[in-house]
């Protein structure tokens, strides 16, 4: 697993942007394994940008999100596929028939296994991903054991209290989610995971710092990874102790 410090939270984003726009270059019907988040949304304005300066073309790129809240229709504000329409798919080339976020309403267990049937079609060439501050990825919540594949996830009260933020109280935060699972996410041919702030410090610290796997920690599974890279800024990289060593 690579480690990059970089000066700030931004930086961190336009990295991460640049190795997905690289993919891109290089196998332009790439398909993209995205995350949501607060912590994503930099990566998409640089990869907007990108585009809008001629320098990226989406028209053969397909995509999959790693979760989606069930409960939440795509046309609610706080659905992860309005999140994507709007801070990326919008603003991008992108052929919506070509994008894929599963549905968190209707007959779910139909829609999980929709979503593996997706995960099986083609391989994820790059994914991005964000991390709870309970260490999880996608929705995959610390557990005695973790799901390999597709499945509907019962949210810890860390990250319900963690996304809170983005609803008008927290009765309004669904209870459930459907998520990759940890095989899903470690399928892709390269994993790139953004982390900033205090709140992620010690979800980070495992993650950066020994070779301990954790159950309670999901996001050290991607230490097996062949192709992992995690970008963390100087300010929480000191915060957790790390050093290049
Ligand atoms: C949600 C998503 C995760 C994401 C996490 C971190 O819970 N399911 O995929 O990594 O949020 O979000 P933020 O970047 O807002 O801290």
């Amino acid at each position: 697993m690579k480690i990059i410090v970089t000066e700030n939270y931004d930086r961190s984003c336009e990295i991460a942007a640049k190795m997905i726009a690289d993919v891109i270059r290089a196998k332009p019907d790439a398909r993209l394994g995205l995350a949501t988040g607060g912590t994503a949304e930099a990566v998409y304005t640089y990869l907007i940008k990108e585009y809008k300066e001629g320098n990226l073309d989406f028209s053969k790129v397909s995509t999959v999100n790693l979760d989606e809240y069930v409960g939440l229709s795509p046309d609610h504000p706080q659905s992860y596929r309005y999140y994507m329409d709007n801070k990326l798919f919008n603003h991008v080339n992108i052929d919506k028939k070509n994008t894929y976020v599963v549905s968190g309403i209707g007959d779910i267990e139909k829609n999980v296994a929709e979503f593996q049937r997706k995960l099986q079609e083609k391989p994820i060439d790059i994914q991005l991903l964000g991390i709870g501050v309970n260490g999880h990825i996608g929705f995959n919540e610390p557990n005695s054991v973790l799901k390999e594949k597709t499945h509907v996830e019962e949210l810890d009260e860390s990250t319900i209290r963690a996304n809170s933020r983005f609803f008008r109280n927290i009765d309004e935060v669904p209870r459930k989610a459907i998520t990759m699972g940890i095989g899903d996410i470690m399928r892709a041919k390269c994993l790139v995971l953004v982390a900033t702030g205090k709140a992620k410090a010690q979800a980070i610290r495992s993650l950066v710092i020994g070779d301990e796997i954790y159950c309670r920690n999901p996001s050290t599974m991607i230490k097996l990874h062949q192709n992992a890279t995690v970008i963390i800024d100087n300010e929480l990289a000191e915060l957790v102790g790390y050093k290049k060593d």
